[in-house]
């Protein structure tokens, strides 16, 4: 299987099967306890159907919307996601060049492997850094100003994380960094000697975000003691109200679920919400952001930018959203698996057939534009 043989999700994820060490791959496709979260994410776009208009001269068609401050090419952006140099070796490089060229946002995780710095030279697009709380605030201030000083325009701060999540795949696999692998695990690298061999060869995985702050040297601290030992599980109200006006900027929470937390998210200053339970990988049980966008943008969509990640794997998923009332969508999985596949050019392939499809979608929609999408275009079952 080649990379010219993927034409949509489920392709570019058997891709990746075949090229990651099955810990790795299990680390992205997994979720936590059950995984009925997961599943439901993307199950939920199939409650209701879409309904098109005929005859409205769709030749030219605009996918562009302004989301944050910021103006996107098309509606979806790169969620940021942890660890990339793992899944292939060009990184965030390749995610933010890939973006770039497609002319979306690309959201850099505070456990990203390429620097804010080093992504800032090369990738000319709106910049979002996703946040983790510390405990100690004075570190929490001190990177703020650090991602000041670079130029980000978007900070996100990810509030669905109190805590980890139980995903059982990693528990089995011994899939931890650094690496702890179980025999059975150790075995699945060492049939994978192409990823093994990329690994070795390329520069010393590291935690950019975090090197300057915390001692994340293999012997001091594992991502597992990060988030146990630096996080801060009594993050509230009044810490993110007060880091929202230390940013001063465009600032969102990622990991808003009810109508009540949306509205006090708009009461402390914040201009944007992620409507995500992670990729169905914190609470399992937890409802999808599909389900729940409806009545939040109705509380809160005109005072708010309302977004939605999790479970988006098609076009037509995209313009669901959209048509719901959500101003942009952000998507992990299925650039984490293209990245996989085949560094910066499966990324751009899979934003390319995501492009693709919307545009498609949106002509036999009849919509010429974003704003003609609206709830007439949904039917519920
Ligand atoms: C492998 C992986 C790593 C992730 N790392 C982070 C992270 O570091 N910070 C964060 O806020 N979200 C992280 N996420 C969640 C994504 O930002 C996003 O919410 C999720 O992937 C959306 O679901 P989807 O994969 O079904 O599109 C991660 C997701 C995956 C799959």
């Amino acid at each position: 299987m080649k990379l010219t043989d993927c034409h949509n999700f489920q392709d570019f994820r058997k891709l990746a099967e075949r090229k990651l060490p099955s810990p790795i791959f299990n680390y992205i496709d997994g979720a936590a306890e059950d995984e009925t979260t997961y599943i439901r994410n993307t199950q939920s776009f199939e409650t209701c159907d879409l309904v098109p208009n005929i005859l409205r001269g769709v030749a030219d068609i605009d996918t562009s919307v302004k989301v944050m401050g910021q103006n996107l090419d098309i509606p979806i952006y790169c969620s940021p996601t942890a660890l990339q140099r793992l899944f292939h070796h060009e990184g965030e490089n390749a995610v933010a060049a890939a973006a770039d060229k497609n002319g979306t946002l690309f959201g850099v995780s505070s456990l990203g492997t390429v620097s804010l710095q080093e992504i800032r030279k090369q990738y000319h697009g709106p910049q979002c850094y996703q946040f983790y709380f510390h405990k100690d605030r004075g570190l929490n201030k001190a990177m703020l100003e650090n991602a000041k000083e670079v130029g980000v325009e978007i900070m996100m701060l990810t509030v669905d994380t109190i805590t980890g999540g139980n995903r059982e795949r990693d528990l089995r696999t011994g899939f931890s960094i650094p690496f702890k692998l179980s025999l059975k695990g150790m075995y699945q690298f060492g049939i994978k000697p192409a990823w093994a061999i990329n690994y070795l060869t390329h520069k010393k995985f590291s935690f950019p975000q975090l090197d300057d702050f915390v001692d994340m040297s293999d012997a001091v601290m594992s991502v597992g003691s990060y988030f146990t030992e630096m996080l801060d599980p009594d993050m509230n109200w009044d810490d993110v109200a007060e880091m929202v006006d230390f940013w001063d900027g465009e600032f969102c929470l990622k990991g808003v679920m009810s109508v009540e937390d949306a509205k006090k998210a708009v009461d402390i200053g914040c201009t944007g919400i992620v409507i995500s339970n992670h990729g169905g990988r914190q609470l399992d049980g937890s409802r999808s952001p599909f389900d729940q966008l409806g009545e939040i943008v109705d509380a809160v969509g005109d005072q708010i930018d309302v977004i939605m990640d999790s479970g988006i794997q098609r076009g037509t998923h995209v313009i669901k959203a959209l048509s719901m009332g959500a101003k942009a969508v952000g998507g992990g999985r299925f650039y984490l698996y293209a990245l996989a596949a085949a560094g910066q050019a499966g990324v751009e392939r899979a934003l390319d057939i995501m492009r693709s499809e919307i545009e498609r979608d949106m002509r036999l929609m009849g919509a010429k534009s974003i704003a003609d999408l609206s709830r007439k275009n949904l039917r519920f079952r």
